[in-house]
């Protein structure tokens, strides 16, 4: 933090700085902090300078690699070397600058003794620009001498304009004004990389000229255009120097070399350039997209091309810069690549249709799911709705109070038994009948029940219904199906038993027809169905009275252990009532006749319907039939018929009757006869009945030892 507050003014006091540089000056910095940019009117780029001033930290202004670089101002005229005005210095790497003339006179006065000047350029950073300049020799009889001495050796170029035996004036033929033709004006070029150059003038020693005359020649190199030649200057030209432009680079190494050396140059963002054939030696350059000055320390720093409004771009707000270049963009939402040519596009009409119709698609699906959603919402209430109504909250209180946490009657969701039932499909009804439909189903825990869904109930007997699971689920007897739960959340409650797997009583007696029907397996489910009903009657919290008992009701286990089932019309008798009144229910055939008459349920209807059950079970006959003739359409009464003739072995079904049951067998007659009595008072109790069938069945498994022997 501490440092952070530190910088924080000297960040500031930068930003501002480099805010007044961008707004004093937009140029970029072509000398060294604190160094005179100009002389005059003449600028002075780095690596120039002038020579006695420094910088604030006591460098000199020029590059000092090499001395040549360094001029000086006096009386705001820039001299390189001794006297040499300097006029105009290009970056790029050329100079211009004024170079004497070397003349020659003869001169009466001194007998005619000729001098020439000898006009010396030493620098060996700087070659004469081959292509900006010319050498001229001016006068009569004449010559001139360009000397390069270069690498050890020395190169010579010049030209001479003479004419025999002619009148000075004749060199006017024609009307040549101003053209260096070779009549008393020759010029040639300048072979390129002359460096180290000295001018000579001469004159030819047989110059038909008289001795008396003064004359001079004069020889010279000049920026093309900058000199026009005129008769007059044959005599006297008037100038005593013309601008020259040089070509100057950095020492006379190629880039190979310099990038191999300390004093290298070129700095960031910059590039060495050897390749001109006009100079020796190497320059810099800003690299494209870069500009300043690459020889200054920093470098050359990048161009804002959109701010300055260098780019390619549609429109400034369409560019970006980055180093050394920029980019175009087109604003979100549109097309195309932001340049001049690319510009760009809102999106056309066909993007729009895209749009839209995605636009619809997405509220069609959110539609769609919140529609979903309001229905399941809805279901759910509904759901509860139907617990509600359903006496859920009572069975729960009910399960609550209940102390016995062994015997529990599970209250199952509706999404787990219409998973169990694969959405109640139609392949796993196991059972029809008027009370609805039984599923087999498989729970999450992979236990195997009948699901029975009900038909509507009647919303007043709802309390009687809870009653009823209630005290079923409590039932927990072997010869009982076992009553799971319950499922309160359908509009019709739905109840879930233990699956017993071998099919009803009635399917045993009247389809399996292959075997001989086996009087042992008979005997023993009639003992444990009488077992059951004894238990419901007698042993239970609160009497249960079965209403329904018929074969179909009765099912098999794999053992075929009689399990009672379809306790849908049975009813719960209060402790200090034996018999109540009730809307007559029951199965035809199976019905006791004194209830139908008078309609008072007590627990003898049930004795009634087990005797047909026995008879059922002795004869192999269903107990109504209109197959059959008119007095034996119900089995009950033509059992009883019979058996007051003292003839019932004779509808014993057939292959069950043999010399050792026969006694068994007419003590079951007689005890279905005393079931099927008229009045129900006469009928015996169950739990009489199951004990007289157990003291038989005792008796039988005395008799196998027999069996075994046979
Ligand atoms: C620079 O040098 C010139 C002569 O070479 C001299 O006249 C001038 O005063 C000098 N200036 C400084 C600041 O030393
Ligand atoms: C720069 O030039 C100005 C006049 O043009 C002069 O007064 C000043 O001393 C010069 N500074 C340096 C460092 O040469
Ligand atoms: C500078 O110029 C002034 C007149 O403009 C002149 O008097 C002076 O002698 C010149 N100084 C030099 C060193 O040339
Ligand atoms: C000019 O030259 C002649 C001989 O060639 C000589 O006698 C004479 O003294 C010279 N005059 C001058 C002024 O040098
Ligand atoms: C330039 O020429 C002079 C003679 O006029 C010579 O002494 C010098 O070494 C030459 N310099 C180069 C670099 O050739
Ligand atoms: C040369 O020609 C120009 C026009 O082209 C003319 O003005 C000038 O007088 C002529 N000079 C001579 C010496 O004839
Ligand atoms: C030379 O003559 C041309 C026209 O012929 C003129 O434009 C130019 O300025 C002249 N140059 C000089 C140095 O007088
Ligand atoms: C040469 O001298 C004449 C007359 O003084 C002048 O008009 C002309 O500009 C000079 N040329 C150059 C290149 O300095
Ligand atoms: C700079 O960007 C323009 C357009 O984005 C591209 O045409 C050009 O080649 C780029 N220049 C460089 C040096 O990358």
């Amino acid at each position: 933090m501490k440092l952070k507050a530190m910088h924080f003014p000297v960040i500031m006091l930068t930003a501002l700085s480099m805010l007044v540089e961008a707004v004093v000056s937009d140029e970029p910095q072509q000398v060294l902090p604190g160094c005179n940019y100009t002389c005059g009117d003449i600028q002075i780029p780095y690596p120039f300078g002038i020579g006695n001033s420094t910088t604030l930290d006591h460098t000199t202004c020029y590059m000092d690699s090499k001395f040549e670089f360094e001029l000086t101002c006096v009386n705001s005229t820039l001299i390189r070397g001794e006297n040499i005005q300097v006029l105009n210095i290009n970056p790029q790497g050329q100079m211009e600058m004024k170079f004497f003339v070397s003349h020659l006179c003869t001169d009466s006065s001194s007998n005619n003794t000729e001098k020439a000047n000898k006009p010396f350029l030493g620098d060996p950073s700087f070659t004469i620009s081959s292509t900006e300049n010319k050498f001229i020799t001016v006068g009569h009889d004449s010559y001139g001498y360009l000397n390069s001495y270069f690498n050890g050796a020395t190169y010579s170029t010049g030209c001479l304009t003479r004419c025999y035996d002619c009148d000075p004036k004749m060199v006017l033929i024609g009307n040549n004004t101003g053209k260096c033709t070779g009549l008393g004006c020759c010029q040639v070029d300048i072979p390129p990389l002359m460096k180290n150059i000295t001018l000579k003038t001469f004159r030819f020693p047989t110059s038909t000229l008289s001795q008396d005359q003064e004359d001079c020649s004069y020889s010279f190199i000049a920026k093309q255009g900058s000199y026009n030649f005129s008769v007059d200057h044959i005599h006297n030209l008037p100038n005593q120097s013309f601008p020259l432009v040089v070509n100057w680079a950095i020492t006379s190494e190629s880039c190979l070399i310099a990038k191999t050396t300390d004093s290298y140059a070129c700095r960031e963002n910059s590039e060495c350039v050897d390749n001109d054939p006009d100079y020796e030696g190497y320059r810099c350059k800003c690299l494209e997209g870069f500009e300043g000055n690459p020889y200054l320390p920093g470098g050359c720093t990048d161009i804002d091309e959109c701010a300055k409004n260098l780019h390619g771009c549609k429109n400034s707000a369409n560019c970006i810069n980055t180093a050394g270049n920029y980019t175009c963009f087109c604003p979100v939402g549109q097309t195309g690549d932001g340049t001049k040519e690319g510009g760009c596009k809102l999106p056309d009409r066909k993007t729009y249709i895209y749009v839209i119709i995605g636009t619809i698609l997405f509220l069609v699906i959110v539609g769609i799911i919140s529609f979903f959603v309001y229905q399941k919402r809805k279901y759910t209430k509904l759901k509860s709705k139907f617990f509600r109504k359903n006496g859920g909250s009572i069975l729960e209180q009910k399960l609550l109070q209940r102390k016995d946490s062994s015997i529990i009657a599970n209250v199952f969701k509706e999404s787990e038994l219409r998973k169990a039932t694969k959405n109640y499909d139609e392949n796993l009804v196991i059972g029809r009948g008027s009370f609805g439909k039984v599923f087999k189903g498989e729970l999450e825990d992979n236990r195997i029940v009948a699901i029975k869904k009900s038909k509507t109930i009647d919303e007043s007997q709802i309390e009687q219904f809870i009653n009823e699971v209630d005290v079923v689920s409590q039932i927990n007897h072997r010869n009982v199906v076992k009553l799971l739960g319950c499922c309160l959340e359908t509009e019709v409650p739905l109840l879930v038993y233990e699956f017993v797997s071998n099919g009803t009583l009635s399917d045993f007696i009247h389809t399996n027809l292959e075997n001989n029907p086996t009087w042992k397996i008979r005997l023993k489910i009639a003992t444990e169905v009488a077992g059951a009903l004894s238990y419901l009657h007698s042993a239970a919290s609160i009497p249960i009275i079965h209403r329904d008992i018929k074969s179909a009701n009765i099912l098999l286990d794999e053992d075929n252990t009689a399990k009672v089932a379809d306790f849908g019309a049975s009813k719960l008798v209060p402790l200090d009532q034996s018999e109540i009144a009730t809307m007559v229910k029951g199965t035809i055939g199976y019905l006791d006749p004194e209830y139908m008459l008078t309609s008072q349920l007590t627990e003898k209807s049930d004795v009634y319907s087990f005797g047909v059950v026995l008879v059922e079970l002795l004869t192999g006959e269903r107990p109504f039939s209109f197959g059959r003739p008119e007095e034996r359409r119900n089995l009950a009464t033509y059992f009883l018929s019979c058996f007051k003739k003292d003839n019932v072995f004779e509808i014993i079904e057939d292959g069950m009757l043999n010399e050792e049951n026969k006694q068994e067998i007419k003590e079951v007659t007689d005890l279905a006869a005393k079931c099927l009595r008229l009045r129900g008072k006469e009928r015996p109790s169950m739990k009489e009945v199951a004990m007289e069938l157990e003291t038989m069945i005792l008796n039988v498994e005395g008799n196998q030892h027999y069996e075994d022997i046979d």
